[in-house]
C-alpha cells in the first residue's frame, strides 16, 4: 500500500523556527471544512493563531501542551453550537473529523502537527474562553501546533489483523 499522508502523519512536536506560509494555513482550512459533518452541520469555527503571546499561553494550559510554546502557528478547533444539537454531542465526532483532516493536511503540505485534546477537560477548555474571549456558544474541542519538521519520524506499521472482525465479532 502507497505511503500517502494519511500513512505518514506522526505527531509532530518540534518545529523549525520558521513561519508557515498563509496559503498552506489556507490549504488546511480549505481540507477542514470538506470533512464530513452529522446533518452536514459544518458546526466548526477555526481560530487561526501566530501570535508568541498567545502560542506560550496555551502551552500552559494543560500539561501535555509544552510543545504550543515554539510552534510557529496553530489552528484550534471550536464547535458553534447554535449550528448543531449540543445535546446530540454529534458535534464531537464532527469536530474530530475535521481535527484529523488538519493533521493529514499538513503532512500533505510538508508540515508535522499535533493534535492537543481539550475537550471535554472543562480545566482546558475554560482557559482558552477566558484567553480569547469567546462567547458562550463557542466551545474550544482540540489545539493544533503545526510547521516545519524538526526531524521526519519514522513510518510504523501499525496494522493488527487481531483487531478486525470479518462479519462475526
Ligand atoms: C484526542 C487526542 C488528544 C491528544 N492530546 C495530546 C496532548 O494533549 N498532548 C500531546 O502531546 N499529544 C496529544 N495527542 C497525540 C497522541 O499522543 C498521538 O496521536 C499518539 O501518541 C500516537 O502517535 P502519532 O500521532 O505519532 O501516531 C492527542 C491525540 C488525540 C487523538
Amino acid at each position: 500500500m502507497e505511503h500517502n499522508s494519511i500513512m505518514r502523519r506522526r505527531s509532530v512536536r518540534k518545529f523549525e523556527d520558521r513561519p508557515v506560509e498563509q496559503e498552506k494555513l489556507e490549504h488546511l482550512l480549505r481540507a477542514a471544512m470538506q470533512s464530513p459533518t452529522a446533518k452536514d452541520s459544518r458546526c466548526w469555527e477555526f481560530l487561526v493563531i501566530t501570535d508568541r503571546a498567545a502560542c506560550e499561553a496555551i502551552s500552559k494550559m494543560s500539561e501535555y501542551a509544552m510543545c504550543a510554546a515554539k510552534a510557529p502557528a496553530m489552528v484550534i478547533t471550536m464547535v458553534n453550537l447554535h449550528n448543531t444539537d449540543p445535546d446530540t454531542l454529534w458535534w464531537v465526532e464532527d469536530l474530530s473529523a475535521a481535527t484529523q483532516t488538519i493533521l493529514i493536511q499538513a503532512e500533505e503540505e510538508g508540515l508535522g502537527a499535533v493534535w492537543l485534546g481539550m475537550y471535554p477537560r472543562e480545566e482546558r477548555t475554560s482557559q482558552l474562553q477566558a484567553y480569547f474571549q469567546l462567547p458562550e456558544h463557542i466551545m474550544p474541542f482540540a489545539v493544533i501546533p503545526l510547521g516545519y519538521k524538526q526531524k521526519e519520524k519514522p513510518f510504523e506499521d501499525r496494522f493488527d489483523p487481531a483487531k478486525v472482525h470479518w462479519d462475526t465479532f
